[in-house]
């Protein structure tokens, strides 16, 4: 499988009784949008965290790119994980401008620092964000730090991407900035699992939609097959 795998998946928090996935199985194929749509607490962030590999299941396999993550040796798993990029729905920005912030992605990455700062400036008047760059983080408001954190993501160039409530703080022109990037990944051939509140943006951008639902996936499908909202 070109991508993320979810087998039969298993999870509970540490210290709790109950648990919070109970038998998922999902892919999250490259070039493919996938998105989560459930209720409060139901378990999307659980599921991309899982498929991000920053979770181990307590029964079932996470597999990316075929191989089960939690039955290879550390550094492997590393190399694996490094292909995926998880992005918290709370922007978490570094100190310095938003131009450094993503240019940082690049620089981790090993890009020298000149060709790191001019892909990081495409990137970001890319999605028309030029006027951010100067701005450090306690000089931007909530939306424009969600996109910062976005485009740092999508920076470190991952091969799947997994969006938490991306759209969370973003207006309409934002929101249609987010849907053109996702559009631009995709043909690029990054996969991307989004979880999401935002109907509109499942039905917009998502290839398939994953309704999911107290812990489990209630029905996948086209976003006309099982969402009927829009
Ligand atoms: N750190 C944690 N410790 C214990 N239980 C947790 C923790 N995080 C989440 N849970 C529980 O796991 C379940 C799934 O939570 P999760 O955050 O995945 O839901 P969600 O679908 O992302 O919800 P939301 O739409 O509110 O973001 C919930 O019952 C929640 O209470
Ligand atoms: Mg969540």
């Amino acid at each position: 499988m070109s991508g993320i795998e979810l087998r039969e998946v298993w999870f509970r928090y540490p210290g709790s009784k109950d648990w919070a996935l109970r038998g998922v199985s999902l892919e999250i194929r490259q070039g493919e949008v996938l998105a989560l749509v459930g209720p409060n607490g139901s378990g999307k962030t659980t599921i991309l965290k899982l498929a991000g590999g920053l979770y181990r299941p307590a029964r079932g396999e996470v597999r990316l790119w075929g191989t089960n993550i939690w039955e290879v040796n550390g550094s492997r798993r590393l190399e694996l994980r490094r292909m995926v990029v998880y992005v918290h729905e709370k922007p978490i920005l570094l100190r310095g401008t938003a131009l450094d912030n993503v240019a940082f992605a690049l620089l981790l990455r090993g890009v020298p620092r000149e060709e790191a700062t001019r892909r990081a400036e495409d990137l970001l008047e890319g999605s028309a964000s030029s006027h951010l760059m100067g701005k450090g983080r306690s000089e931007m408001s909530a939306g424009e730090a969600q996109v910062v954190s976005i485009l740092r993501a999508v920076a470190a160039g991952p091969r799947i991407l997994l969006l938490d409530e991306p759209t969370a703080h973003l207006d309409r022109e934002k929101r249609g900035i987010l849907t053109d990037l996702i559009g631009r990944l995709r043909s690029e051939g990054v996969g991307m699992a989004i979880a999401t509140h935002d109907l509109l943006l499942a039905a917009r951008a998502a290839d398939r939609v994953a309704i999911i639902e107290d812990g489990r996936v209630e029905s996948v499908g086209s976003p006309s097959e099982v969402l009927d909202c829009c």
